[in-house]
Protein backbone atom coordinates (compact mmCIF):
# COMPACT_ATOMS: atom_id res chain seq x y z
CA UNK A 1 0.00 0.00 0.00
CA UNK A 2 1.06 3.20 -0.94
CA UNK A 3 2.24 5.62 2.06
CA UNK A 4 -0.45 8.25 2.71
CA UNK A 5 0.53 11.73 2.24
CA UNK A 6 -1.29 13.86 5.48
CA UNK A 7 -1.55 17.53 4.84
CA UNK A 8 -1.70 19.99 7.49
CA UNK A 9 -3.81 22.79 6.33
CA UNK A 10 -3.68 26.04 7.58
CA UNK A 11 -7.17 28.82 7.46
CA UNK A 12 -7.27 32.62 9.05
CA UNK A 13 -8.43 35.04 6.23
CA UNK A 14 -11.28 36.34 8.01
CA UNK A 15 -12.72 35.51 11.08
CA UNK A 16 -12.18 31.74 11.69
CA UNK A 17 -8.34 30.24 13.12
CA UNK A 18 -8.90 26.77 11.62
CA UNK A 19 -6.49 23.91 11.33
CA UNK A 20 -7.28 20.76 9.68
CA UNK A 21 -5.13 17.31 8.79
CA UNK A 22 -6.71 15.53 5.52
CA UNK A 23 -4.79 12.33 4.23
CA UNK A 24 -5.12 11.62 0.36
CA UNK A 25 -6.91 14.62 0.11
CA UNK A 26 -10.18 13.01 1.05
CA UNK A 27 -9.65 11.51 4.20
CA UNK A 28 -10.83 13.69 6.78
CA UNK A 29 -7.96 13.21 10.12
CA UNK A 30 -9.13 16.33 12.06
CA UNK A 31 -10.50 19.84 10.89
CA UNK A 32 -10.50 22.10 14.45
CA UNK A 33 -12.00 26.07 13.79
CA UNK A 34 -12.01 28.41 16.55
CA UNK A 35 -14.88 31.00 15.95
CA UNK A 36 -14.25 34.93 16.90
CA UNK A 37 -18.40 35.26 16.63
CA UNK A 38 -18.89 36.16 20.19
CA UNK A 39 -15.64 38.93 19.64
CA UNK A 40 -17.52 40.25 16.66
CA UNK A 41 -21.13 40.20 17.32
CA UNK A 42 -21.41 43.36 19.24
CA UNK A 43 -19.90 44.99 16.23
CA UNK A 44 -22.38 43.48 14.02
CA UNK A 45 -19.69 42.81 11.77
CA UNK A 46 -15.65 41.53 11.61
CA UNK A 47 -12.87 43.89 12.82
CA UNK A 48 -9.68 43.26 11.20
CA UNK A 49 -7.71 43.98 14.21
CA UNK A 50 -9.62 41.98 16.59
CA UNK A 51 -9.71 39.73 14.11
CA UNK A 52 -6.49 39.12 14.06
CA UNK A 53 -5.39 39.70 17.57
CA UNK A 54 -7.51 36.64 18.28
CA UNK A 55 -5.79 34.70 15.25
CA UNK A 56 -2.36 35.28 17.43
CA UNK A 57 -4.04 33.55 20.30
CA UNK A 58 -5.19 30.91 18.65
CA UNK A 59 -3.14 29.87 16.01
CA UNK A 60 -0.87 27.14 17.82
CA UNK A 61 -3.18 25.66 20.03
CA UNK A 62 -5.77 24.81 17.06
CA UNK A 63 -2.97 23.61 15.23
CA UNK A 64 -1.62 21.66 18.00
CA UNK A 65 -5.10 20.16 18.13
CA UNK A 66 -5.76 19.05 14.97
CA UNK A 67 -2.62 17.43 14.81
CA UNK A 68 -3.27 15.43 18.04
CA UNK A 69 -6.79 15.05 17.00
CA UNK A 70 -5.50 13.25 14.23
CA UNK A 71 -3.69 10.93 16.05
CA UNK A 72 0.09 11.86 13.74
CA UNK A 73 3.46 13.25 15.18
CA UNK A 74 4.43 16.41 13.80
CA UNK A 75 6.96 14.31 11.40
CA UNK A 76 4.35 12.99 10.39
CA UNK A 77 2.80 15.57 8.15
CA UNK A 78 4.27 16.02 4.58
CA UNK A 79 3.28 19.24 3.67
CA UNK A 80 1.77 22.37 5.11
CA UNK A 81 -0.88 24.45 3.47
CA UNK A 82 -2.32 27.91 3.96
CA UNK A 83 -4.95 29.96 2.37
CA UNK A 84 -2.68 33.18 1.98
CA UNK A 85 -5.06 35.02 -0.58
CA UNK A 86 -7.48 36.36 -0.51
CA UNK A 87 -9.05 37.93 2.43
CA UNK A 88 -8.32 40.37 5.19
CA UNK A 89 -4.15 41.26 5.30
CA UNK A 90 -3.89 41.56 9.38
CA UNK A 91 -5.49 37.78 9.59
CA UNK A 92 -4.05 36.10 6.49
CA UNK A 93 -0.39 36.85 7.45
CA UNK A 94 -0.73 35.18 11.28
CA UNK A 95 -1.76 31.70 9.50
CA UNK A 96 1.18 32.49 6.63
CA UNK A 97 3.83 33.49 8.90
CA UNK A 98 2.90 30.30 11.27
CA UNK A 99 2.69 28.11 7.91
CA UNK A 100 6.16 29.29 6.79
CA UNK A 101 7.69 28.98 10.25
CA UNK A 102 6.42 25.03 10.65
CA UNK A 103 7.67 24.63 7.28
CA UNK A 104 11.42 25.43 8.05
CA UNK A 105 11.24 24.07 11.68
CA UNK A 106 9.98 20.73 10.24
CA UNK A 107 11.46 20.94 6.83
CA UNK A 108 8.27 20.04 4.92
CA UNK A 109 7.19 21.96 1.82
CA UNK A 110 4.66 25.04 1.92
CA UNK A 111 1.83 25.10 -0.61
CA UNK A 112 -0.55 28.21 -0.73
CA UNK A 113 -3.85 27.97 -1.85
CA UNK A 114 -6.21 30.20 -2.68
CA UNK A 115 -9.49 30.64 -0.22
CA UNK A 116 -12.05 30.64 -3.02
CA UNK A 117 -10.61 27.89 -5.12
CA UNK A 118 -11.09 26.08 -1.50
CA UNK A 119 -14.54 26.48 -0.62
CA UNK A 120 -15.14 24.45 -4.20
CA UNK A 121 -12.73 21.78 -3.03
CA UNK A 122 -15.30 21.50 -0.27
CA UNK A 123 -17.82 20.36 -2.77
CA UNK A 124 -15.39 17.95 -4.72
CA UNK A 125 -14.48 16.00 -1.28
CA UNK A 126 -16.71 13.03 -2.21
CA UNK A 127 -16.33 12.97 -5.72
CA UNK A 128 -13.19 11.43 -7.81
CA UNK A 129 -14.58 11.73 -10.93
CA UNK A 130 -16.29 15.27 -12.25
CA UNK A 131 -17.95 15.14 -15.30
CA UNK A 132 -16.45 17.90 -17.68
CA UNK A 133 -17.75 20.83 -18.26
CA UNK A 134 -18.39 22.12 -14.65
CA UNK A 135 -19.57 25.62 -13.60
CA UNK A 136 -19.18 26.34 -10.29
CA UNK A 137 -20.31 29.16 -7.85
CA UNK A 138 -19.04 30.08 -4.39
CA UNK A 139 -20.95 32.28 -2.39
CA UNK A 140 -19.19 33.58 0.51
CA UNK A 141 -19.27 36.77 2.88
CA UNK A 142 -16.82 38.48 0.64
CA UNK A 143 -17.38 36.60 -2.56
CA UNK A 144 -20.08 36.22 -5.22
CA UNK A 145 -18.32 34.02 -8.34
CA UNK A 146 -19.22 31.49 -11.03
CA UNK A 147 -16.37 29.94 -12.46
CA UNK A 148 -15.75 27.54 -15.73
CA UNK A 149 -13.91 25.21 -13.77
CA UNK A 150 -11.59 22.70 -15.41
CA UNK A 151 -10.27 20.69 -12.22
CA UNK A 152 -9.56 21.76 -8.92
CA UNK A 153 -7.22 24.26 -9.90
CA UNK A 154 -7.85 25.36 -12.70
CA UNK A 155 -11.23 27.95 -12.82
CA UNK A 156 -11.92 30.42 -15.35
CA UNK A 157 -13.85 33.60 -13.83
CA UNK A 158 -16.70 34.11 -15.74
CA UNK A 159 -18.54 36.43 -13.33
CA UNK A 160 -19.07 37.99 -10.03
CA UNK A 161 -20.44 40.82 -8.33
CA UNK A 162 -20.18 44.07 -9.34
CA UNK A 163 -21.17 45.43 -5.85
CA UNK A 164 -22.23 43.29 -2.43
CA UNK A 165 -21.78 40.08 -2.25
CA UNK A 166 -24.67 37.79 -1.26
CA UNK A 167 -23.32 36.72 2.05
CA UNK A 168 -23.08 40.36 2.49
CA UNK A 169 -26.31 41.23 1.82
CA UNK A 170 -27.43 38.90 3.96
CA UNK A 171 -25.76 40.00 6.82
CA UNK A 172 -26.71 43.84 6.00
CA UNK A 173 -30.10 42.63 5.71
CA UNK A 174 -29.81 41.04 8.80
CA UNK A 175 -28.78 43.97 10.89
CA UNK A 176 -31.64 46.36 8.94
CA UNK A 177 -34.15 43.66 10.45
CA UNK A 178 -31.75 43.69 13.73
CA UNK A 179 -31.14 39.87 13.92
CA UNK A 180 -28.29 38.90 15.27
CA UNK A 181 -24.72 38.21 13.61
CA UNK A 182 -23.77 36.50 11.59
CA UNK A 183 -26.52 37.26 9.63
CA UNK A 184 -27.02 34.53 6.78
CA UNK A 185 -28.03 31.79 9.46
CA UNK A 186 -30.56 34.60 10.99
CA UNK A 187 -32.25 34.88 8.46
CA UNK A 188 -32.12 31.32 7.44
CA UNK A 189 -33.99 30.86 10.56
CA UNK A 190 -36.20 33.62 10.62
CA UNK A 191 -37.58 32.78 6.99
CA UNK A 192 -39.05 29.51 8.04
CA UNK A 193 -41.85 31.06 9.67
CA UNK A 194 -42.20 33.60 6.82
CA UNK A 195 -43.90 33.62 3.20
CA UNK A 196 -41.83 34.28 0.73
CA UNK A 197 -44.01 35.97 -1.53
CA UNK A 198 -45.18 38.55 0.97
CA UNK A 199 -43.43 41.27 -0.73
CA UNK A 200 -41.60 41.26 -4.30
CA UNK A 201 -38.12 42.34 -4.00
CA UNK A 202 -35.98 42.79 -6.98
CA UNK A 203 -34.60 40.07 -8.34
CA UNK A 204 -31.43 42.26 -10.38
CA UNK A 205 -30.32 40.22 -13.65
CA UNK A 206 -28.48 42.67 -14.96
CA UNK A 207 -28.93 42.47 -18.79
CA UNK A 208 -29.99 39.36 -20.73
CA UNK A 209 -26.93 37.64 -20.73
CA UNK A 210 -24.78 38.82 -17.96
CA UNK A 211 -23.03 36.46 -15.66
CA UNK A 212 -22.31 39.10 -13.14
CA UNK A 213 -24.19 39.59 -9.97
CA UNK A 214 -25.73 42.83 -7.95
CA UNK A 215 -27.30 42.46 -4.53
CA UNK A 216 -26.60 45.98 -3.36
CA UNK A 217 -30.21 46.70 -5.03
CA UNK A 218 -32.09 44.43 -2.96
CA UNK A 219 -30.46 45.25 0.31
CA UNK A 220 -31.95 49.01 -0.41
CA UNK A 221 -35.11 47.95 -1.06
CA UNK A 222 -35.57 46.40 2.23
CA UNK A 223 -34.03 49.17 3.87
CA UNK A 224 -36.44 51.11 2.25
CA UNK A 225 -39.32 48.88 2.78
CA UNK A 226 -38.68 49.16 6.25
CA UNK A 227 -38.15 52.95 6.97
CA UNK A 228 -39.55 54.41 4.30
CA UNK A 229 -38.01 56.09 1.09
CA UNK A 230 -37.05 59.38 3.33
CA UNK A 231 -36.21 56.69 5.95
CA UNK A 232 -38.00 59.18 8.49
CA UNK A 233 -39.43 55.15 9.55
CA UNK A 234 -36.10 54.95 11.30
CA UNK A 235 -36.88 52.04 14.03
CA UNK A 236 -39.97 50.90 12.25
CA UNK A 237 -38.99 47.11 12.83
CA UNK A 238 -39.09 48.14 16.38
CA UNK A 239 -42.85 47.96 16.10
CA UNK A 240 -42.98 45.34 13.15
CA UNK A 241 -44.82 41.89 14.40
CA UNK A 242 -42.61 38.66 14.11
CA UNK A 243 -44.76 37.51 11.51
CA UNK A 244 -43.95 40.67 9.17
CA UNK A 245 -40.29 40.32 10.19
CA UNK A 246 -40.43 36.53 9.00
CA UNK A 247 -42.14 37.62 5.80
CA UNK A 248 -39.33 39.92 5.00
CA UNK A 249 -37.15 37.81 5.65
CA UNK A 250 -38.21 34.81 3.37
CA UNK A 251 -39.19 37.38 0.78
CA UNK A 252 -35.44 38.33 0.85
CA UNK A 253 -33.85 35.43 0.89
CA UNK A 254 -36.48 34.16 -2.07
CA UNK A 255 -35.40 37.24 -4.14
CA UNK A 256 -31.49 36.22 -3.84
CA UNK A 257 -31.85 32.17 -4.59
CA UNK A 258 -33.83 33.19 -7.31
CA UNK A 259 -31.09 35.01 -8.55
CA UNK A 260 -28.47 32.99 -7.54
CA UNK A 261 -30.39 29.75 -9.26
CA UNK A 262 -30.94 31.42 -12.32
CA UNK A 263 -27.31 32.46 -13.23
CA UNK A 264 -25.95 29.48 -12.47
CA UNK A 265 -28.47 28.00 -15.41
CA UNK A 266 -27.09 31.22 -17.42
CA UNK A 267 -23.93 29.42 -16.97
CA UNK A 268 -24.79 26.27 -17.34
CA UNK A 269 -26.32 26.74 -21.09
CA UNK A 270 -23.02 29.16 -21.74
CA UNK A 271 -20.36 26.08 -21.40
CA UNK A 272 -23.01 23.43 -21.67
CA UNK A 273 -22.11 22.18 -18.12
CA UNK A 274 -22.38 18.70 -17.40
CA UNK A 275 -21.75 19.17 -13.67
CA UNK A 276 -22.61 21.99 -11.16
CA UNK A 277 -20.66 22.47 -7.94
CA UNK A 278 -21.39 24.65 -5.09
CA UNK A 279 -19.48 26.03 -2.28
CA UNK A 280 -18.82 29.12 0.54
CA UNK A 281 -20.80 30.47 3.20
CA UNK A 282 -23.85 30.84 1.52
CA UNK A 283 -23.86 27.39 0.33
CA UNK A 284 -24.78 26.20 3.89
CA UNK A 285 -28.96 27.62 3.28
CA UNK A 286 -31.47 25.28 2.65
CA UNK A 287 -33.48 27.25 0.25
CA UNK A 288 -30.90 27.88 -1.95
CA UNK A 289 -29.91 23.87 -1.76
CA UNK A 290 -32.98 22.92 -2.46
CA UNK A 291 -33.90 25.54 -5.01
CA UNK A 292 -30.70 24.35 -6.76
CA UNK A 293 -31.01 20.97 -6.75
CA UNK A 294 -34.51 21.06 -8.16
CA UNK A 295 -33.16 23.07 -10.75
CA UNK A 296 -30.30 20.74 -11.85
CA UNK A 297 -32.84 17.95 -11.81
CA UNK A 298 -35.55 19.54 -14.49
CA UNK A 299 -32.59 19.33 -16.55
CA UNK A 300 -30.08 16.70 -15.95
CA UNK A 301 -27.62 18.08 -14.63
CA UNK A 302 -25.34 16.62 -11.81
CA UNK A 303 -25.30 19.16 -8.67
CA UNK A 304 -22.39 18.42 -5.95
CA UNK A 305 -22.59 21.21 -2.88
CA UNK A 306 -20.63 21.31 -0.08
CA UNK A 307 -21.56 19.35 2.86
CA UNK A 308 -22.91 22.18 5.31
CA UNK A 309 -19.89 21.63 7.40
CA UNK A 310 -17.57 21.98 5.08
CA UNK A 311 -19.23 25.43 3.75
CA UNK A 312 -18.21 28.38 6.32
CA UNK A 313 -14.69 29.20 6.66
CA UNK A 314 -12.83 25.47 7.25
CA UNK A 315 -9.11 24.39 7.04
CA UNK A 316 -10.61 21.25 5.73
CA UNK A 317 -10.48 22.12 2.19
CA UNK A 318 -7.36 24.39 2.27
CA UNK A 319 -5.97 20.95 3.02
CA UNK A 320 -7.63 18.65 0.47
CA UNK A 321 -6.44 21.26 -2.38
CA UNK A 322 -3.37 21.04 -1.38
CA UNK A 323 -2.65 17.08 -1.76
CA UNK A 324 -3.21 18.42 -5.66
CA UNK A 325 -0.62 20.89 -5.99
CA UNK A 326 1.68 18.22 -3.76
CA UNK A 327 0.80 15.86 -6.41
CA UNK A 328 2.03 18.47 -8.94
CA UNK A 329 4.70 19.57 -7.56
CA UNK A 330 3.53 23.19 -6.96
CA UNK A 331 5.37 24.46 -3.72
CA UNK A 332 5.76 27.45 -2.39
CA UNK A 333 8.63 29.11 -0.49
CA UNK A 334 9.73 31.14 2.15
CA UNK A 335 9.18 34.62 0.08
CA UNK A 336 5.28 33.22 -0.18
CA UNK A 337 2.95 36.75 1.08
CA UNK A 338 -0.51 37.45 2.29
CA UNK A 339 -2.80 39.10 -0.35
CA UNK A 340 -6.23 40.90 -0.03
CA UNK A 341 -7.33 39.98 -3.92
CA UNK A 342 -7.39 36.78 -5.78
O1 LIG B 1 -17.37 31.37 3.34
P1 LIG B 1 -17.59 32.13 4.58
O2 LIG B 1 -17.55 31.39 5.90
O3 LIG B 1 -16.57 33.31 4.72
C1 LIG B 1 -16.07 34.01 3.63
O4 LIG B 1 -15.20 33.47 2.93
O5 LIG B 1 -16.60 35.13 3.43
O6 LIG B 1 -19.01 32.87 4.41
C2 LIG B 1 -19.57 33.63 5.41
C3 LIG B 1 -20.88 34.19 4.90
C4 LIG B 1 -21.51 35.21 5.85
O7 LIG B 1 -21.90 36.33 5.09
C5 LIG B 1 -22.70 34.46 6.41
O8 LIG B 1 -23.78 35.31 6.78
C6 LIG B 1 -23.06 33.56 5.25
O9 LIG B 1 -21.84 33.13 4.73
N1 LIG B 1 -23.84 32.38 5.68
C7 LIG B 1 -25.11 32.13 5.26
C8 LIG B 1 -25.52 30.96 5.96
N2 LIG B 1 -24.49 30.54 6.76
C9 LIG B 1 -23.47 31.44 6.57
N3 LIG B 1 -25.92 32.79 4.40
C10 LIG B 1 -27.16 32.29 4.21
N4 LIG B 1 -27.63 31.19 4.85
C11 LIG B 1 -26.85 30.49 5.72
N5 LIG B 1 -27.32 29.42 6.34
ZN1 LIG C 1 -14.67 31.71 2.98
Amino acid sequence: MEKEINILGIETSCDETAASIVANGNIIKSSVVASQIKLHEKFGGVVPEIASRAHIEKIYPVIEQAIEQAGIEKHDIDAIAIANQPGLVISLIVGVTAAKTLSLALGKPLISINHIHAHLQAAMLAEENIELPAIAMVVSGGHTSLYDCENALELKLMGSTIDDAAGEAFDKVAAILKLPYPGGPSIEKTAKNGNPKAIDFPRSMLGDDSLDFSFSGIKTAVLYYCQGQDMKGRNKVDSMSTQEIADIAASFQAAVVDVLVAKTRRGIEKINAKTVLLGGGVAANTALRESLQKMCDSIGKKLLIAPKSLCTDNAVMIASLAYYKYKAGMFADLTLEAKSTS
